[in-house]
């Protein structure tokens, strides 16, 4: 059985209240920090520990904490980043929902570390009720005297709030988010300066993921040299994977990085098998951003090895036979997926979700669901699938956010994988059952008969 840090709790009856939490060990990495850690013991250790970001791109926290600049009298603030819409992702609400104390605990700590006096938890709006269960646990928080005013006799003041968004994917990339809470449109800011040196109100700013700031309270409390002895290469510690699709067992799993895809596939302790006893046709490891790859290039690295759950291992070869971590959603798919109607799924969201400022993203989008569109009902060519590849190409790293390449790499790996089956597709045609497929899609079923 691999090691359980952050979950280790997870299943015991009322842990989400702060009694319960308490009872289990809660809130006794706060109190150690308080009494016998100064903030840059904190930084320190969360630099040792040598945690990656949970948020997608893996950047290592310490570093990112470290740039926060420390102008005099300017407030510093520290957002967490629970907006959670890529696609396969939904371990930030399983966390949240089931122990929310150990959030605001890391909320706490990272504040004290960081300098913060006010801090925000943003969440994306169709997490509603979770909103309210960290209401709820805040509440608690500050009648406990764990919030608020010199929090537990230790001199540091820290106010908390939630922030519940209008429920756009874009408000998860953190200079949207932040126009977001400031009661902005939710359009990315260009960059630098960095949230680091100019974020919320303008002044420094770090924004950390959910699962990255939980992890804050197993670091101070064991120590960051211990997280570190966990995991492989430069992906140490744990993560949480939401495992959907088919499978046997879909849901979060908290893996110590390095466990082999296979294993993590195939294993009753984890997702269990493919569901009916089907093959194994591909896997989206990291989000619905990350390249698809099919089952040789997932089980195994295209030099022979065994792939890792690990950013390394899985992005070994590059885009041309890896893949990403990313937010660790991984859809996994059986024999009978069509690669073609999946990708449509996949455009009309991303096409859904630009927030228009930038052209390539705004019509690229659109374009690529358009052409997608006319495959899957019949109408396509095969020069379509060379149009397809162009577009994209001209929006990858041409945009001011990175919304630009989550629409384009799925595009990028489902053609290089998958091109003959998007052949077959425009030659054979499955456009009547497509047909159905598109009206289901719309709420247009009344239509099908
Ligand atoms: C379009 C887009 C959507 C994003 N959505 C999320 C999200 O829902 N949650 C998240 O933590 N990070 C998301 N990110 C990444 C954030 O911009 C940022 O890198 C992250 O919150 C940093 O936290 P971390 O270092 O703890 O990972 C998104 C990025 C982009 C470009």
């Amino acid at each position: 059985m691999g090691k359980k840090i952050l979950l280790a709790n997870d299943h015991i009856e009322g842990i989400r209240f702060l009694d319960t939490y308490r009872k289990h060990g809660g809130y006794a990495s706060l109190e150690k920090a308080l009494k016998s850690m100064t903030p840059e013991q904190i930084v320190e250790e969360v630099k040792t520990s040598g945690l990656r970001g949970r948020g997608g791109a893996g950047f290592p926290t310490g570093m990112k904490w470290s740039f926060l600049a420390k102008p005099e009298g300017v407030p510093r603030y520290v957002v967490c980043n629970a907006d959670e819409s890529e696609p396969g992702t939904f371990k930030d609400r399983y966390l949240m929902e089931r122990i929310p104390h150990l959030l605001i605990e890391g909320m706490i700590l990272s504040s004290y570390a960081l300098g913060a006096k006010t801090s925000y938890i943003y969440i994306r709006g169709e997490y509603f009720y979770v909103a309210r269960i960290l209401e709820q646990a805040i509440d608690e928080a500050y009648a406990a005297g764990l919030l608020g005013k010199n929090i537990l006799n230790s001199g540091f003041d820290l106010d908390l709030y939630v922030q519940i968004g209008a429920g756009a994917y874009i408000c998860g990339e953190e200079t949207a988010l932040l126009e977001s809470l400031e009661g902005k449109r939710g359009n990315p800011r260009i960059k630098p300066p960095f949230p680091a040196i100019a974020g919320l109100y303008g002044c420094p700013t770090v924004v950390n993921n959910v699962e990255t700031i939980a992890a804050v309270v197993p670091i101070v409390n064991e120590g960051g040299a211990a997280y570190a002895a966990i995991g492989v290469g430069n992906s140490k510690g744990t993560k949480l994977i939401s495992a959907s699709g088919h499978i046997n067992k879909p849901g979060v799993y908290e893996i110590e990085l390095g466990v082999p895809v296979e294993e993590f596939i195939y294993s009753d302790e984890y997702c269990g098998g493919i569901r009916n006893g089907k093959k194994l046709k591909a896997v989206v490891a990291g989000g619905s951003s990350v390249p698809i790859l099919p089952t040789e290039l997932i089980l195994n690295t295209a030099a022979g090895e065994p792939r890792l759950m690990s950013y390394e291992s899985l992005g070994d070869g590059g885009f041309a036979t890896g893949t990403m971590l990313g937010s660790g959603g991984f859809i996994v798919m059986d024999e009978d997926t069509s690669i073609v109607k999946n990708l449509y799924t996949f455009a009309r969201f991303y096409h859904h979700e630009s927030c228009g400022q930038c052209s390539p993203c705004r019509e690229g989008t659109g374009w690529m669901e358009k052409i997608l569109h006319k495959i899957l009902h019949g109408h396509g060519t095969l020069a379509d699938v060379d149009l397809l590849w162009d577009i994209q190409s001209k929006i990858e790293g041409k945009t001011i956010c990175p919304l630009g390449e989550a629409a384009a790499w799925p595009v990028a790996a489902a053609i290089r994988h998958f091109r003959k089956e998007f052949e077959d597709f425009i030659r054979n045609g499955e456009h009547v059952n497509d047909v159905k497929h598109y009206y289901r899609l719309n709420n247009l079923t009344a239509l099908i008969n």
